[in-house]
């Protein structure tokens, strides 16, 4: 199948990547000059494991090009929309003028009989919108195909996701619809992948019911460490116990300095925007709960670093561990950890950061704090150590060697991802977030 991806940013080059390693022909086309110079010499332009070696394999077939120029995606039967939809600046709603702009600038390529899907996240309502805009200016159709990968897992969730859904277009539309997307995904439905077909609304709705989910579940468990905070309850053990439960599972009860990236945070605040929009504001209203506990969160971790900082946050280093939004990845939008180490750094403390991946992207955005490659320079002198991203070395630093290097030994630990018995014994003072 001749394929495009419009939008080559973490989604579509992911996507691209991999449907060219599955077989198909693809073409993936932005309008970023620097990021297509990168992706065309097989160095995707962040941190994704898995990706290089995707991406290499799949041009060095020869089924993988990219280019700049919108018309490249004529001749291609199916062309992919992935491109990035932000929280508007100054509203909670999505911005869209990236999903409006790459349609519009598409149409006039399309040949008969084409099919466009939306992979896109964005409000309910915007692909019935899109599909008679598309309808009107040329004789191909919509569907739209959520796509529900991890950063840090990218790859292995688009070659082997754990569903599939598609929202299409009633009748015979729905149907060419429906055969094309199965051909694109043979391998995956071939290994028995779920597959729910639907309509447009419910395809949109099932991607940010499924973020709003699990964002309500983070924000869940850390309501309830809160409540352990001041009852002296164990929050990382009331979720193994909950967790035992099948029908709630343990998985995303991980209570700590809470989410952030570039989908939870925006997806349920356009979410609620949308909601507000067709007058059922009251229906998603426990969504901004889900928002402020979240960000509750994160003044709790400043909190705690300051209240342990027995001879003031003024001037005294403070070793952040962890600049990302989570492991395996070096993206920091709406990072809870380089918020919390901004967060200290306002407060006058003498902020020294480090992160195995994260750095240079956290410096472009906040130049003003101190970033260092090694552990042990981080370390070296602190007056606190707080970890807020749960990479594996962070969680496996050895508190005897780091006791050695620090001036106290003082952790916070914003992912309760370290083992408080062992680091006590070795004459730390630890807090965790929501146990004692
Ligand atoms: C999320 C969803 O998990 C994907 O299914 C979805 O496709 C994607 O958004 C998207 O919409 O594109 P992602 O943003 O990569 O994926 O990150 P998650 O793994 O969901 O983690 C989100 C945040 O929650 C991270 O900051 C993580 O540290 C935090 N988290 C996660 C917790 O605080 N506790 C947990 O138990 C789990």
């Amino acid at each position: 199948m001749r394929i495009s991806v419009i939008g080559c940013g973490y989604l579509g080059a992911v996507h691209a990547s991999a449907m060219a390693e599955l077989g198909h022909e693809v073409i993936g086309i932005d309008v970023d000059a620097v990021k297509i110079a990168q992706l065309a010499i097989g160095k995707p332009p962040f941190f994704e494991p898995g990706l290089p070696e995707v991406l290499t394999s799949a041009m060095n077939s020869g089924r993988l090009r990219f280019s700049t120029d919108i018309a490249d995606a004529a001749g291609s039967q199916v062309h992919f929309i992935a491109v990035g939809t932000p929280q508007k600046l100054g509203s909670y709603s999505a911005d869209l003028r990236y999903v409006d702009a790459s349609i519009e600038s598409l149409i006039p390529h399309l040949a008969d009989g084409d099919l466009v899907v939306g992979k896109s996240t964005v409000p309910v309502g915007t692909a019935a919108r899109l599909a008679e805009l598309i309808e009107s200016g040329s004789g191909a159709s919509l569907a739209w195909n959520p796509e529900f990968l991890r950063e840090g897992f990218a790859v292995q969730d688009t070659i082997s996701p754990d569903r599939l859904v598609y929202g299409v277009a009633p009748g015979d539309k729905g149907e060419h619809a429906t055969a094309l997307l199965n051909e694109i995904y043979a391998t995956a439905l071939a290994a028995d992948t779920p597959l729910v077909i639907t309509d447009y609304a419910t395809a949109e709705l099932v991607k940010v019911a499924a973020n709003a989910f699990l964002a309500t579940k983070i924000s869940f468990i850390n309501a309830m460490a809160e409540i352990a905070e001041v009852t002296g309850a164990d929050v990382t053990q009331l979720a193994d116990a909950i967790g035992y439960d099948g029908r709630i599972g343990r998985r995303f009860l991980g209570a700590g300095v809470g989410f952030g990236g570039g989908c939870l945070p925006k997806d349920i605040r356009a979410f609620t925007a949308r909601a507000e929009e067709l007058g059922r504001g009251e229906s998603v209203a426990f969504l901004k709960e889900i928002d402020k506990i979240n960000l509750r969160r994160r003044q709790r971790v400043v909190d705690l670093t300051v209240g342990a900082l027995g001879d003031g946050v003024y001037n005294a280093k403070v070793a952040v561990l962890g600049l990302s939004f989570k492991p395996h990845s070096d993206d920091v939008r709406d990072s809870p950890a380089l918020d919390v180490a901004v967060q200290l750094r306002g407060l006058g403390a003498d902020v020294v950061a480090t992160d195995p991946q994260a750095i240079e992207n956290s410096r472009a955005r906040h130049p003003q704090l101190n970033y260092e490659e090694s552990l042990e320079e981080t370390l070296r002198g602190a007056d606190a150590v707080v970890l807020v991203t749960e990479w594996p070395e962070f969680r496996h630093l050895d508190p005897v060697w780091a006791g050695a290097l620090v001036r106290t030994k003082t952790v916070v630990d914003g992912r309760n991802a370290l083992d408080p018995a062992a680091w006590r014994a070795a004459g730390w003072t630890y807090h965790g977030l929501g146990r004692p």
